[in-house]
């Protein structure tokens, strides 16, 4: 009987546990954790419309933040570490038995925690209203969300005094921008732009002519809170207040400052998933200081985009709100004289030198000219002429129905032809690319980590016991497997060895740059030996950037571990010389191993193809800066003594295209025939390109011959490269459903030795991979699941 109860007992506790596995809570306990990894990496409110927990953009960057779960594109609200996002493997959030909720990266960093913290708190709970609250047994509540707005506000939500919401950097990015919402020191709500260089507010308008007061706003309730409500109607305590287009209960509604620094009310269609505004602060967006940086102009249109005026340049044509610079000195040398370039419906908001009415137009030139300060002036003929000089250009605003035009000084002798072009970024290079995502506080979670070098360095010569007792308080304190986390993480550090060579060093080690074993676009590869033995591939670099960032950049690449990419194990960085140091791999690289007689076997060549498809998976998904190869080939490709490729030159799209001028910027990075056609119509370069190049590949491997190449058909025909026409036949083939396709595809010096199921799969495979349509391309994630699935015959 005892024995019956007990079986009874286990089987129903298995069920029990297994229903709960699949009902998601709204709670975290005290002394519990989530992880990305957990089945229960989230929680959700009771009426299941806001979930909490990890949330990434299909990377291994992780956010701990709130979202709305029914909107389509998971629309977060709310992100704890905006700024630091973290790895998925191994990072957590815990609910302390402190009381505090505590986000750790892999290496056991506190990346971010509440405060205070009490013992006193028992549970954290997602609530209905997407407030994510500490709270004690009797229901007191230590800590919510809702006193940490990041860019959004939600109905109920109050925004107190000293509280404010600042926009993201960029659409699809949480990192903080410089738009913020708050209550000025007179208990106004504004909206103000706080830029690197300048700040000014943009609503309510500084323009003279608007009087905040006129609209019953008031100076005179130091109160300081605004608050929207489930009808849809904003009130704050300086009587600004709105209501919703859709005015009601029922709706789904969020104010968020957007990116563009505009402040707009959002309603959510539950049936599409789609959100709607129903109200915005700036009806037009061009009114938004700042956006397009110092001397930029913002023009007017469905969708804002910046410009420089005549005379001027991008000062970084990644990043279009840092501006433009003049292409010419600024001087006020007395022998330098000056001429004037137009541009109408133009004008720039603040920063004026002179104001002058009425004047005429020449003598509002000569205020300029004679006042080395002033950058440019504007001039209209109403009535009388009105003139105003700037000492300079922020706030740069274009469209029709401004009445006046700006005059640009410039030197005599400057071309004009670079007038008013409109840039919309279209030159994005991997470099761009890469610029954007190594964000600075990429570089800073580097920084803090060499730290971490140095701790475990230290602790291991001051002594085991030294070492053990720390251990030990560590267990004690974080528990076994935040331990375990972090001496993996330590003992890696401490093996990488990655570090600065001297010249001298790497002069002796190559014997003065002696066995040169390879050329490539970045710089000539030499063989070395270092003074503890280990044989290296020293790369010498043609055209890097200057300074600081070279260390930051090489140093990101010199994280990256994984068995199918080429090691870096340190540098060197003398004025003239960039040097990189690599491990050296053993055998020739691929394409000595395919297009010659000594040919890869069929096992062989199944082999490479998975562990290419595992380099660049990690590259594009699972290390924290993403990196976008751009040059796989198989010249890029080294096979070590067991055949496993090793993937050589990534990260260098970064380092060689920062080179001194920006006249390399637009030089495409890529070799003929491995790029894939993005680069030729100018789409923004994402991984995808990396996936075409795999997919070219690929297809060599199965055909055994270079499909690059471009062939020229008989009666002066189209050309047509090697790959169109095999992917063509094929697909024919296929078609036709012969039977024995792939038989009279694949390379015949196989002589019939290989795996009919993978060659038919890799051939699918390539042809996937190298689709026009991006979009269609698999991801290398996916690419490497399908692969291993049919590694065992
Ligand atoms: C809130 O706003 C509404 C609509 O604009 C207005 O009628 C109402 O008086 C305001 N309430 C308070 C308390 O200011
Ligand atoms: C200040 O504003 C708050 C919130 O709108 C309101 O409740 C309060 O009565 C106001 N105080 C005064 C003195 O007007
Ligand atoms: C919500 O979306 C559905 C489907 O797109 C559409 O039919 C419906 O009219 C929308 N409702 C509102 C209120 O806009
Ligand atoms: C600006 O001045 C620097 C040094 O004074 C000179 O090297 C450079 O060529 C000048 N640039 C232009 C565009 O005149
Ligand atoms: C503007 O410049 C004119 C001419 O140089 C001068 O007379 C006037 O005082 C200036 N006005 C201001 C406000 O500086
Ligand atoms: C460096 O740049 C110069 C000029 O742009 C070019 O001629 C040279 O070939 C480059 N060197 C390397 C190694 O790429
Ligand atoms: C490549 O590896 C094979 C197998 O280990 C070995 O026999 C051969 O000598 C290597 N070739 C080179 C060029 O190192």
């Amino acid at each position: 009987m005892l024995m019956k109860t007990f079986i009874f007992l286990f089987f129903f506790s298995l069920i029990t546990s297994s229903v709960s596995k699949n009902t998601i809570k709204d709670h975290i306990e005290r002394g519990s954790s989530l992880s990305v990894e957990d089945d229960s990496h989230v929680i959700m409110s009771l009426d299941k419309s806001f979930t909490c927990g990890f949330y990434s953009f299909q990377s291994n960057a992780y956010w701990f933040a709130i979202w709305y779960t029914n909107s389509k594109d998971r629309t977060v609200v709310w992100t704890a570490n905006r700024n630091t996002p973290v790895n998925g493997r191994g990072s957590k959030l815990r609910l302390r038995k402190t009381g505090a909720m505590v986000l750790t990266d892999v290496d056991g960093t506190i990346v971010w925690e509440t405060n205070p913290t009490s013992t006193d708190v028992s549970i954290a709970v997602l609530l209905n209203t997407g407030n994510l609250v500490l709270k004690n047994q009797k229901g007191e509540i230590f800590w919510q969300t809702f006193d940490h707005p990041t860019d959004t506000l939600l109905p109920s939500q109050i925004l107190k005094k000293s509280k404010n919401l600042i926009s993201a950097l960029r659409s699809e990015s949480f990192e903080s921008g410089y738009f913020g919402l708050s209550f000025n020191y007179i208990n106004v709500l504004t909206l103000v732009y706080d830029g690197p260089e300048i700040s000014s507010v943009y609503w309510p308008s500084p323009d003279p002519g608007f009087n905040v007061w006129a609209f019953g706003r008031t100076a005179y309730n130091s109160s300081r809170i605004a608050y929207f409500n489930d009808l849809g109607i904003f009130n704050a305590s300086d009587r600004m207040s709105f209501t919703a287009t859709d005015l009601g209960l029922g709706i789904r509604r969020r104010l968020t400052l957007d990116y563009d620094g505009n402040l707009r009310l959002y309603s959510l269609n539950e049936s599409s998933g789609l959100w709607s505004i129903s109200w915005q602060a700036l009806a037009q967006p061009c009114n938004v200081h700042g956006i397009c940086g110092r001397n930029g102009i913002c023009i007017h249109g469905d969708k804002p985009e910046c410009s420089c005026p005549p005379g001027y340049e991008l000062s970084d044509p990644t990043d279009l709100s840092h501006g433009c610079k003049p292409s010419f000195n600024q001087t006020c040398d007395k022998s330098t004289r000056f001429k004037f370039l137009p541009l109408p419906y133009t004008d720039y908001y603040g920063y004026d030198l002179n104001f002058s009415s009425p004047i005429s137009f020449e003598a509002c030139r000569d205020i300029c000219l004679k006042d080395c300060r002033c950058e440019a002036f504007s001039y209209r003929l109403t009535g009388e002429g009105v003139c105003f000089a700037k000492s300079a250009l922020f706030n740069g605003y274009h469209y029709p129905q401004i009445l006046g035009t700006m005059y640009f000084k410039v030197p005599v002798g400057m071309e004009s032809q670079k007038y008013a072009s409109i840039l919309t970024g279209s030159n994005t290079t991997c470099a761009a690319v890469m610029l954007m995502v190594g964000s600075p506080f990429m570089y800073e979670s580097a920084k803090k980590k060499v730290k971490w070098v140095y701790l475990y360095s230290f602790a291991s010569a001051i002594g085991v016991l030294e070492a053990l007792v720390i251990l030990l308080g560590w267990w004690l304190f974080y528990g076994k497997n935040e331990l375990l986390a972090n001496l993996e993480d330590g003992y890696r550090m401490i093996s990488t060895q990655f570090r600065g060579f001297s010249y001298k060093e790497l002069s002796r080690a190559t014997q003065n740059f002696k066995v040169e074993i390879g050329r490539g676009g970045s710089g000539v590869v030499y063989k070395g030996v270092l003074e503890d033995e280990r044989v290296v591939a020293v790369k010498r670099l043609g055209n890097v950037s200057e300074g600081g960032e070279f260390w930051a950049e090489v140093s990101t690449i010199g994280k990256i571990n994984h068995m199918n990419l080429v090691r870096m194990w340190g540098f060197c960085s003398q004025v003239q010389h960039k040097l990189l140091v690599y491990e050296y791999v053993e055998n020739l690289s691929l394409d000595k191993r395919l297009f010659s007689s000594n040919f890869l076997q069929w096992k062989e060549r199944f082999e490479v193809a998975i562990g290419i498809a595992k380099g660049l998976a990690y590259l594009h998904h699972e290390c924290l800066e993403w990196v976008i190869h751009c040059d796989v080939k198989p010249e890029n490709i080294l096979l070590d003594g067991a055949f496993q490729p090793k993937i050589a030159d990534f990260g260098l799209a970064k380092l060689s295209q920062r080179s001194g001028q920006n006249t390399e910027f637009t030089k495409i990075r890529g070799t003929k025939g491995y790029m894939a056609p993005e680069w030729a119509h100018s789409l923004p370069i994402t991984a995808k390109v990396d996936v075409y190049s795999y997919g070219v590949v690929v297809l060599e491997l199965l055909k055994g011959i270079r499909l690059s190449n471009i062939i020229v058909h008989g009666e002066g025909k189209d050309e047509e490269s090697e790959l169109m026409r095999f992917v063509r036949v094929t697909k024919k083939e296929i078609e036709e459903e012969k039977e024995l396709w792939i038989e009279e595809v694949i390379d015949p010096r196989l002589g019939g030795l290989f795996s009919r199921r993978q060659a038919v799969k890799l051939a699918e495979l390539g042809h996937s991979c190298v689709e026009e349509d991006r979009n269609r391309r698999p991801t290398m994630d996916s690419v490497v699941q399908l692969l291993i699935d049919c590694e065992t015959e």
